[in-house]
């Protein structure tokens, strides 16, 4: 019998929402100097996150480890066709389609993070800078589709996703869910991005060095 079931622990949800928060922080002050230490921030914050859940989907629980949702192409096609024949295939945790989106997300976020970092590592240099601007905007084309992805998926499966990826909960049957929220590391997540945010000292030598070769955005 259906039930209210857990399926995300809450360090992937913190994990989810805090990348959220990056993502649109880091875009939003990408654009101008003025914000260049709070792009900075974010970036690095984004970097911290995505390799908090590299580990996570190695050691976490049932749903947020990889190995839960790899799937071959031949299975995800499988799904694609469910979903335009109408019926879809149901997926307790990530949906193939998800899956794919899920792995190029973590890909882009770290590779533009990593270009971020060489930027500041060049200081003034702009070997870094279209790589980095590209990988930014193409995260954001997926970041689109994803959400774009997550409505339809919650209209077909008339299962609201967003609620779950907030709650942790979803209904299926009790013997499918996981039986640890893992609030303990939630909390010490929650503690390190705040205390992270709160004493983030810009440094004066990189961004001296980023100022020469970006003003120009100032102008555009
Ligand atoms: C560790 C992470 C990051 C670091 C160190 C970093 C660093 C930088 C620096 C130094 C610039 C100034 C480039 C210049 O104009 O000379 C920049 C620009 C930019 N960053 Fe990042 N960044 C990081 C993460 C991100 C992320 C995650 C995104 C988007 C999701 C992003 C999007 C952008 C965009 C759109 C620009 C403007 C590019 C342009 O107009 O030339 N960055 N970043
Ligand atoms: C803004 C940038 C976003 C990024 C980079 C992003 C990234 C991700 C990632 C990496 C996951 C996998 C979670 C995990 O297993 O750790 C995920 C799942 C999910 N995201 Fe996002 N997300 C973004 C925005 C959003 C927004 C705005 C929504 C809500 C409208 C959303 C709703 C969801 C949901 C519901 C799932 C679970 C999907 C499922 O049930 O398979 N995401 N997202």
């Amino acid at each position: 019998m259906s039930q209210r079931i857990l399926v995300w622990d809450i360090p992937t949800r913190v994990f989810h929402w805090a990348l959220v928060l990056s993502f649109v922080g880091a875009f939003l002050t990408s654009e101008t100097e003025r914000t260049r230490d709070l792009h900075l921030m974010l970036g690095y914050l984004m970097l911290g996150l995505i390799a908090f859940r590299l580990v996570w989907g190695l050691v976490g629980s049932r749903y947020a480890r990889f190995a839960s949702f790899l799937f071959s192409p031949t299975e995800t096609l499988a799904y694609v066709k469910s979903l335009y024949q109408r019926t879809p295939r149901h997926y307790l945790g990530h949906n193939p389609a998800g899956a794919w989106s899920i792995f190029l997300l973590l890909s882009l976020g770290l590779l533009a993070c990593g270009s971020g970092v060489g930027l500041v590592l060049e200081s003034g240099g702009e070997l870094f800078e279209e790589p980095h601007e590209t990988l930014a905007y193409a995260m954001l084309a997926v970041v689109f589709v994803h959400v774009a992805g997550v409505v339809v998926s919650s209209l077909l499966h008339h299962e609201n996703l967003v609620g779950a990826m907030v709650s942790g909960h979803k209904s299926g049957e009790a013997d499918q869910g996981i039986a640890r929220h893992f609030g303990w590391l939630g909390v010490i997540m929650a503690i390190i991005i705040a205390s992270f945010l709160m004493l983030y000292q810009p440094s004066g030598t990189s961004t001296a060095g980023i100022g020469t070769s970006s003003t120009h955005h100032e102008e555009d």
